[in-house]
């Protein structure tokens, strides 16, 4: 008799143990599924994702996403961190897992004043390089890392992040060294490694003017002058009330009519206070951590997760707007937990920014974005 209940306690223990089981791993539809007949959804992964030691983020990797982006690994200061001397290891294990799994590759990125050592900049001697002398540096970069992944790497991010707040130029040591035609020659450099590779300019900002418009001059620009230039990348590092959905809905329109592709590079949304006056994404910003500055600590409440949800399928309505313009949006990081809006523009902060938490869930705005193409 006791056997019995205790066989029995065991049977309808292990049927509740396996229905919990079924429950919590409930097949979420995949991202790249649901988008197929719209545009790639790709994913910005970090070391451990190329590597293969962060698992958890692998399986989410190849249900939902059909494009990558290295966070870093593929930087000037990563992959080419001394003369002469290039890193290849981590750009060639993403380079074969996406060829593995059938990804589409945006290499970021070959010109940038961020992450860029100084030594590029300079002679043996510390001076300032001559205009001829960065162009060979450039040109040597460029031919190296396109040369070696031609016909693997679909696509490069030639140029990031050209221009300042006002739509000038910005003031880097390119312009400085070389002059107004600096990101001509990067693109000239890139299509003569690469020819078939698509080659976009990509910023921050650039769905609001007056950078938009120094934005649809620049390309248009190039077009013009009969250099190739296949797209733009809007990065989208997001607030909840920046930007506003017009600007995103006529940048996207705009750069449209210029008759090249339009992706969303870099996609994530910060609901956390923003230190007074602050938009963008200029690296290099860093405020002090403050309390206040930081409430949701200890987790996220229904309504903010609300508002991210909302926010997320408001601006996932305006990219379905837009067929055969859009080609791709690509979130930057998988889950919340690597995301590097933890640490920018204030460190050390608990921010939500993505679309799978922390424990490599689906959030509300996953299925907010999901059902933004069901409809
Ligand atoms: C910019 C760059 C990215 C990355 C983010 C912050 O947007 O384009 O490569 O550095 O800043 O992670």
């Amino acid at each position: 008799m006791k056997k019995n209940i205790v066989k029995h306690l065991l049977k309808t223990g292990m049927v509740l143990i396996l229905f919990v089981c079924f429950a919590c791993t409930k097949k979420e539809p995949s991202l790249k599924d649901a988008f197929k007949d719209h545009f790639m959804i790709g994913a910005a992964i970090n070391t451990d994702q190329i590597m293969g030691s962060d698992s958890l983020a692998h399986a989410i990797l190849i249900k939902h996403f059909n494009a990558l982006t290295a966070e870093n690994a593929m930087k000037w200061e990563r992959i080419h961190p001394l003369p002469g001397i290039y890193h290849f290891t981590l750009s060639d294990s993403l380079v074969s897992f996406a060829e593995r799994n059938g990804m589409f590759v945006t290499g970021h990125t070959l010109l940038w004043h961020h992450q860029t050592p100084k030594w590029v900049f300079e002679d043996s001697t510390g001076k300032p390089l001559t205009r001829d002398s960065l162009l060979a540096v450039l040109k040597d970069h460029i031919f190296t890392v396109v040369g070696r992944y031609k016909g693997k790497v679909q696509s490069w991010d030639v140029v990031n992040e050209a221009l300042e707040e006002n739509g000038s130029l910005r003031k880097s040591k390119w312009l400085e060294i070389i002059g107004d035609d600096y990101i001509e020659k990067a693109f000239e450099f890139a299509k003569e490694a690469d020819p078939d590779a698509e080659l976009y300019y990509n910023d921050y900002n650039i769905e609001t003017s007056p950078k938009r418009d120094s934005a649809l001059k620049l390309i248009s620009t190039l077009k013009a002058k009969g250099i190739k230039i296949d797209g733009v990348g809007i990065q989208g590092h997001y607030h909840l009330d920046f930007p506003n959905l017009a600007d995103i809905d006529s940048a996207i329109r705009e750069f449209g009519d210029l008759g090249v592709k339009v992706m969303f590079t870099e996609l994530d949304i910060n609901i956390l206070p923003k230190p007074e006056n602050f938009t963008g994404a200029n690296i290099s910003d860093n405020y002090e951590l403050h309390p206040e500055m930081n409430p949701y600590a200890n987790g996220l409440p229904d309504s903010a997760s609300t508002q991210l949800a909302n926010r997320y399928a408001d601006i996932f309505n305006i990219f379905l707007k837009y067929p055969g313009i859009m080609s791709r949006v690509t979130l930057w990081g998988i889950h919340d937990g690597q995301s590097w809006l933890n640490n920018w523009p204030i460190r050390g902060r608990t921010n939500y920014p993505l679309l799978f938490d922390r424990n490599y869930k689906p959030k509300q705005a996953f299925y907010s974005v999901i059902n933004t193409v069901k409809k």
